[in-house]
Formats: structure tokens, C-alpha cells, sequence
């Protein structure tokens, strides 16, 4: 059994300062930008330097750090006012990962009573959201994995490693689990167009891994899954809602219709900062729609017919009734729906026995 590690760091704060690994220069260049206002952040965050619901919550978190302190700079007596703009601008900086409203709204209740200077505390807290996230994917690592059974192979989309979280990764953490346990022989990653967050950024985190991966077109995915090697489709989430339906990025969905036809099993790991009790159900959740330009050009180069409408939609809506499984840090939901996930969420945050919700075993909430 070799262990693995926790992946490039997608972001640190590093003398008084948040750095951000430049995700879209990877696999080719390895670059960290150096922020120190609020409005970085979110300009980082809309322009996809760093991605992933969990990383951009963290960067956030960051973020209102470095709101605060430019605020109270400007007047110790308003900044509690003044900082409100500066979080709906980090809240608002992608719309459909709900960890960055999750992880904004978790530093305002900090500051809520909080005399002289805000920045060590809030540094603090933002920390604490950056450790417990990496603490949730180990647990979840564990989890996921022990729910694979034999050994084979796993498909996963998109990136929902290292890179997309504070590290080690939530789909990918289960991966790293499952391959260190010997469960898992070879990883398919779909290269997950238009943005490639497949062929760049989870080849390149299990090639450094030695993990065994394979790439291929997200079209070529049912075939796959046909031939009967893949035991078991992995994927992320950036937002779930109360009756277990999942957003994640585009081409989720068909996976997860493949998957229950040629009867894979579907496994969706997201840490609970990723579930939002407020939407009865996906139908609500806001799909973010970007440039056409993605579509248009490949590599700068054109590569569509000019004149053609566009629709690229970043992120679909798988269906709870296609999940076989949901893998969160407080335990695992077998078939999720609103009541099974209503009781997962009301398990407290420092539970230490995970719950198995919905299993044929005996339950363990408490
Ligand atoms: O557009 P992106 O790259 O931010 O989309 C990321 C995903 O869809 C991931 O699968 C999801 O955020 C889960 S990351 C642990």
C-alpha cells in the first residue's frame, strides 16, 4: 500500500497575502498570482484562475480577509458597513457554487461583535475553513473507498482534486484512497470540454500521483462504460440541493444517465459546505452560462462555422434518483433524497462516528 499526497496547493496565504495557483496556464506552467485586495479575489475567482466549489469558497474566505483589512484601514468606525460590497462581490463572483456564498457568509458571523482590528481573527477563521476542508476530504477518502468493493477501474469528469479544493480532494480523494487501498487499478478521466479541466488539471495531479490514468473524449464515456471494465463513476459537486440533486459540470448528467444503463454505479463526494437546504431541488439552481468564445475557438484558433449561436452552459443537473451514493465528511447517503439528506445535515459539524444513511446495515446517526 503506497500513501498519496495532498496535491499542489491551489492556494496558501503567505506573507500577508493570498497566492493562487494560476489553473489556467496548467499542465504547462506552474505560477501562483500574488492578491492583496478583495477585488482580486473575485476578479481570480470569475476568471477562473482558481476553480472548483470548494477552492473558490476557500479563496473567499481569504478574500474577506483582505476586504477587512483595506476597510478598517480606510475607517476603523464604518468598516462593518463598507465591507457588505465587497462581500456580495466575492458571493457574486461565480453563481453556481454555492461553497462561496457557504464560506462568505461563515466570515461575516465572525465578524459579527468583533472590536478593533478584524484581521487576525478573520485570518484565523478563513484558516480554519482552508484546514477543515482538507480534513473533510481525507475523511471522505475513507468513506468513499471503503464503499468500492473489488478492485477496478473508475471514470471521474472534470477536476474535483486538489486543484479544486484546499487539498488531497473530494472525487479524487476517494480515488487516492481507493488506489492506495488497492481498490482501484485505473482511473478514465473525460478531458471535459470546452475548458479541459480533465485532461489538464486530473491527468496532471494522478500522473504526479503515479496513478494509473486515461484520457478520453467526454463523448466517448457511454462506450466506455459499455465494455463493462468501470466499476464505478466518481464525480464531484458545486452544489446539492435538499432533495439530493447535484450540480456539477457539464456532462454530469449524461454520465450519470450512462452509468444506471449499463448499471455502474454512481458516487457523488461533496463536503456538506456543497449541500444548500434552501433549494427544494435542482430545478432552482443557477446554471452559469459562459462565453461563446469557449465553444468558438480552440486554442485561440477558431474552429465553428462563423455566425453560430452558442449555448454553453457550464454545469447540469444530475437528478438524486440516478445517485447510488453521496459521500460527505459527516457519513454516506445510499440513494439520497430530501428526508435521508435532511438527517444527514443535522448531524453536528464535530460528529466523529460517521452516519451510513439509507444502507441495508445497521444505521449509525448518533
Ligand atoms: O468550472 P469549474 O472548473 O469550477 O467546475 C468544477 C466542477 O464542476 C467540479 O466538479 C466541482 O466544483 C467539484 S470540485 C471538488
Amino acid at each position: 500500500m503506497s500513501d498519496v499526497s495532498d496535491g499542489m496547493c491551489a492556494m496558501a496565504w503567505r506573507d500577508n497575502a493570498l497566492e493562487l495557483l494560476d489553473q489556467r496556464l496548467l499542465p504547462g506552467t506552474v505560477r501562483y498570482q500574488r492578491l492583496t485586495t478583495a477585488d482580486e479575489t473575485a476578479r481570480a475567482i470569475r476568471d477562473m484562475v482558481v476553480r472548483g466549489a470548494p477552492a473558490i469558497g476557500i479563496t473567499a474566505g481569504y478574500g474577506v480577509v483582505l476586504a477587512a483589512r483595506a476597510r478598517y484601514a480606510e475607517d476603523p468606525a464604518v468598516w462593518q458597513t463598507r465591507i457588505g460590497l465587497d462581500l456580495a462581490m466575492l458571493t457574486d463572483s461565480r453563481p453556481t457554487a454555492v461553497n462561496l456564498c457557504w464560506a462568505v457568509q461563515r466570515m461575516a458571523q465572525v465578524m459579527v461583535g468583533l472590536t478593533g482590528n478584524p484581521e487576525t481573527r478573520l485570518l484565523a477563521e478563513a484558516r480554519a475553513i482552508h484546514a477543515e476542508d482538507v480534513a473533510a476530504n481525507r475523511r471522505m477518502g475513507q468513506l468513499g473507498a471503503a464503499l468500492l468493493g473489488g478492485r477496478g477501474s473508475v471514470l471521474t469528469h472534470c477536476n474535483a482534486g486538489a486543484l479544486a479544493t484546499g487539498g488531497y480532494g473530494t472525487a479524487l480523494g476517494v480515488i487516492r484512497a481507493g488506489y492506495a487501498a488497492g481498490l482501484i487499478d485505473r482511473v478514465y478521466a473525460d478531458e471535459t470540454r470546452p475548458w479541459l479541466q480533465g485532461a489538464r488539471l486530473t491527468a496532471w495531479e494522478l500522473i504526479q500521483d503515479r496513478i494509473p490514468v486515461t484520457l478520453l473524449a467526454d463523448a466517448a464515456a457511454a462506450a466506455l462504460l459499455c465494455q463493462g471494465q468501470v466499476r464505478w463513476v466518481i464525480v464531484g459537486a458545486d452544489r446539492i440541493a435538499a432533495n439530493g440533486d447535484v450540480a456539477n459540470k457539464i456532462g454530469t448528467y449524461h454520465l450519470a444517465l450512462a452509468a444506471r444503463y449499463h448499471r455502474v454505479r454512481f458516487m457523488v463526494v461533496a463536503p456538506t459546505s456543497t449541500v444548500d437546504l434552501s433549494l427544494a431541488d435542482g430545478s432552482t439552481i443557477p446554471i452559469e452560462q459562459r462565453a461563446a468564445e469557449e465553444l468558438l475557438t480552440l486554442g485561440g484558433q477558431p474552429v465553428a462555422a462563423a455566425g453560430v449561436e452558442v449555448w454553453n452552459p457550464s454545469f447540469d443537473v444530475t437528478p438524486a434518483a440516478l445517485v447510488d451514493v453521496l459521500v460527505t465528511e459527516r457519513g454516506v447517503v445510499l440513494d439520497p433524497d430530501a428526508g435521508k439528506l435532511a438527517r444527514l445535515m443535522a448531524i453536528g459539524r464535530f460528529q466523529h462516528n460517521a452516519a451510513s444513511i439509507g444502507g441495508t446495515g445497521p444505521e449509525n446517526t448518533g
